[in-house]
């Protein structure tokens, strides 16, 4: 006897998943089938492994198959679970696999400090890019403190894990987006150490289906601490962008974070001085520097790097990324939106020159086995 594909897909919605209480089939838990004569194969992937379901389906697949169709029915079933290992299971996990596509620039977003915008930054350079039609990522690596995936309006979703045993990166506003904050509990990462970095970053980065990115632009945690460093030495970066607010604390944590790169080789293509003035909403002629003019500007001068540009304090940027909509996309007109589009493109300029100048990022094999 032979059977059909329709057959087969027929007979397994009869399989419940009781937590969801819809069948297999509608919940797209069904892939790779392959029906060959009275030969049925498949994955059944299902959300968590080891639940009672998990260890059951197989099994309730074979009876469904059997009873509905043919008793003679091989049916060679395999389970799969969407979920990714937690972090100790990526620490100990295989080697990278192969991918193809690759990365072709890594911009790194850093600060001296916390709370400076280096993750607003990220989010809208990101976007902007994104909106220049490039094909961009978006990598959270801050471990302690994971943003983007809230400033993104994608939290609690969790990145899934394709046939090839690939991570799939989540998709939103144009721009494919990974947080390590998916795989590492914040709360574990306090006691992390430069070789565990090392390994979860390899790891995050080389086990995952990117596809040909033109930009990757990763929020580094704050600060120039071994944690930083082990990430910037792990990730083949094309450059940094650091970001300062205007306080002269702020600053001089700025130029460590500069120091830390030229110690890695690693080209600051330029700083943002982000919450440079405030402009009150019935005066927006009226700029007010509130912490000081410049300093940014005379900072990058003294280290010999480009100015990207200042963008304002502005109630919208805050409340936007709070909601999860990037102020580039939803208010496009406001001063930061613009500011943000002009720090893209002096970026990509910078980019461009750094890769004419020197030689092009090393294909690390991270991003591109
Ligand atoms: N230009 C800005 N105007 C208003 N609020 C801002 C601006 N930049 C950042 N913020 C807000 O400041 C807080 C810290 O920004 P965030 O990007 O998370 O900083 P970091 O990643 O450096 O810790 C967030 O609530 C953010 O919305
Ligand atoms: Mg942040």
């Amino acid at each position: 006897m032979a059977t059909s594909r329709e057959a087969v897909l027929n007979a397994l919605s009869n399989v419940i998943d009781p937590d969801r209480d819809k069948d297999i089939i509608r919940l797209d838990m069904v892939r790779d089938l392959n029906v060959d004569g009275d030969r049925v194969a498949f994955t059944v992937v299902v959300k968590e492994p080891d639940t009672p379901f998990a260890n059951q389906v197989a099994e309730a697949c074979r009876r469904v198959l059997h009873e509905r169709i043919d008793r003679q029915l091989e049916v060679d079933v395999t389970v799969d679970s969407e979920m990714i290992a937690l972090d100790e299971d990526i620490i100990e996990g295989g080697e990278t696999k192969q991918t193809e596509g690759g990365v072709q620039n890594t911009i790194a977003v850093a600060s001296g400090k916390g709370g400076v915008g280096k993750s607003t930054v990220a989010v809208n350079l990101a976007v902007a890019l994104a909106e220049q039609d490039y094909n961009v990522a978006l990598v959270d690596t801050d471990i302690y403190g994971p943003s983007v995936p809230k400033m993104m309006g994608m939290e609690g979703q969790k990145p899934r894990v394709n046939d090839e045993r690939k991570i799939e990166p989540l998709e939103k506003h144009g721009i494919k987006l990974l947080s390590m904050g998916f795989m590492v509990d914040p709360e574990k990462a306090v006691v992390w150490r430069g070789p565990m970095v090392t390994k979860a970053v390899r790891q995050f980065l080389g086990d995952v289906h990117w596809g040909d990115i033109d930009y990757m632009v990763l929020d580094l945690p704050p600060g120039t601490g071994d944690i930083q460093l082990t990430i910037v030495q792990t990730i083949p970066l094309t450059g940094a962008v650091l970001v300062s607010t205007p306080q002269d604390i702020a600053l001089a944590d700025a130029r460590k974070g500069s120091a830390m790169f030229d110690n890695v080789d690693v080209p600051v293509l330029g700083i943002v001085e982000n919450m440079a003035y405030f402009s009150p909403p019935d005066m927006p002629d009226r700029k007010y520097y509130l912490f000081g003019r410049g300093g940014a500007q005379k900072l990058a001068r003294k280290l010999d790097v480009p100015f990207l540009g200042e963008v304002p304090i502005e109630q919208v940027v805050r409340e936007r990324s709070d909601e999860g909509h990037p102020v580039v996309l939803s208010e496009p007109e406001s001063r930061s939106a613009q500011a943000f589009h002009q720090i893209a493109e002096r970026t990509v300029e910078q980019v461009a020159l750094r890769n004419a100048e020197q030689d092009p990022t090393q294909k690390v094999e991270i991003l591109y086995r």
